[in-house]
């Protein structure tokens, strides 16, 4: 399948017959974000996918975002263009260990980043996203212990803004994520002195940046920890020519997009996540012309995780 017009058309035609509105996650590939009705960060598309009057939602991201849909929206009909598009960073940490580390700690509360699947999110009291965990985890009672699972680079980056302590951090990571390594950010941030760094908490390089400010071999305000979101609101405002970008590849079409007289570059070329370009234009139109995959998310899961991703859509609004 060619992502043609002929195919952008019969896509768009089979949607519309559907009722359907179709989500593109930043990651995807260029093609799938450009005919999507809405693109975002996780944040933003869990917000679009509550508020939409649609019957039918597409998800055009990973499995965890196209459930995380069905817990808000339960009556609507969730459609993800490839069931097996999974995910690393949720794959590392399942219900039964969450309920064990919650055993050795009773009474604190627990945060879980949103990729986590629905089951860990019934276990949680609030979800996060990377655009509001500082919010969210401000939000708990200083004197209260919290659980962060389960991204360890996420976690860290949570724990240096707010200053917390009594804050523990389950070990999991993305492998995409962190394999954006230090020395390869301070090699290429030496070789390009004027360019501003955007930096995904996920990456294994992000205390690196820090690091790299902190010793003033990059000036503080050049280095930003952002979402895949606010990485766009960032680069409409930045006065840098050059920016290097430590994330999921997929980012730099929305960046160059919303900036295009700015020179974008990958920190690392090679972080693409599998996952996510498993929704390729032929998934894309099997899902809208046979109603393929659709997401299930057993009922009583369903409830239990309801309140933890209501209050993460809430947050930091
Ligand atoms: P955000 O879009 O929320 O920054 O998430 C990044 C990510 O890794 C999703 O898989
Ligand atoms: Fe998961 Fe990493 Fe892929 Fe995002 S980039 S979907 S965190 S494996």
């Amino acid at each position: 399948v060619e992502p043609n017009a002929e195919w952008r058309d019969e896509v768009l035609r089979l949607a519309k017959e559907r009722n359907a509105v179709i989500l593109a996650h930043n990651y995807q590939l260029p093609e799938i974000q450009d005919i999507a009705h809405h693109t975002g960060d996780s944040l933003a598309l869990s917000r679009i996918a509550a508020q939409s009057d649609a019957e039918t939602i597409i998800f055009c991201g990973v499995h965890f975002m196209a459930e995380t849909a069905k817990i808000l929206a339960p009556r609507k009909t969730v459609l993800i263009p490839d069931e097996r598009a999974g995910c690393s960073l949720a794959d590392s940490i399942t219900g039964a260990q969450l309920r064990e580390w919650k055993a050795e700690h009773p009474g604190a509360v627990v945060v879980s980043y949103v990729n986590t699947t629905a089951e860990v999110k019934a276990e949680t009291d609030i979800c996060c996203t990377s655009s509001n965990a500082v919010d969210v985890v401000r939000s708990i009672p200083a004197d209260r212990e919290v659980l962060f699972c389960p991204d360890q680079f996420l976690g860290a980056h949570v724990k240096r803004e707010t200053g917390r302590e009594n804050l523990h951090i389950w070990a999991g990571e993305c492998h995409v994520h962190a394999g954006i390594n230090g020395p390869e950010l301070a090699e290429r941030a030496a070789a390009n002195p004027d360019a501003d760094l955007f930096i995904h908490p996920e990456c294994g390089c992000a205390t690196s940046a820090l690091y790299l400010s902190g010793e003033g071999i990059v000036p503080a305000e050049k280095v930003k920890i952002l979402s895949t979101g606010d990485m766009i609101t960032a680069a409409r405002s930045t006065k840098a020519t050059k920016v290097l970008v430590a994330t999921e590849v997929g980012m730099l079409h929305q960046l160059r997009k919303a900036a295009p007289e700015i020179d974008f570059r990958a920190v690392n070329d090679r972080a693409s996540c599998t996952y996510m370009k498993m929704i390729t234009p032929a998934a894309l139109l099997r899902c809208v012309r046979d109603g393929l995959d659709e997401v299930h998310v057993d009922l009583e899961t369903a409830k239990r995780a309801q309140g933890a991703v209501q209050r993460m859509i809430e947050i930091g609004q």
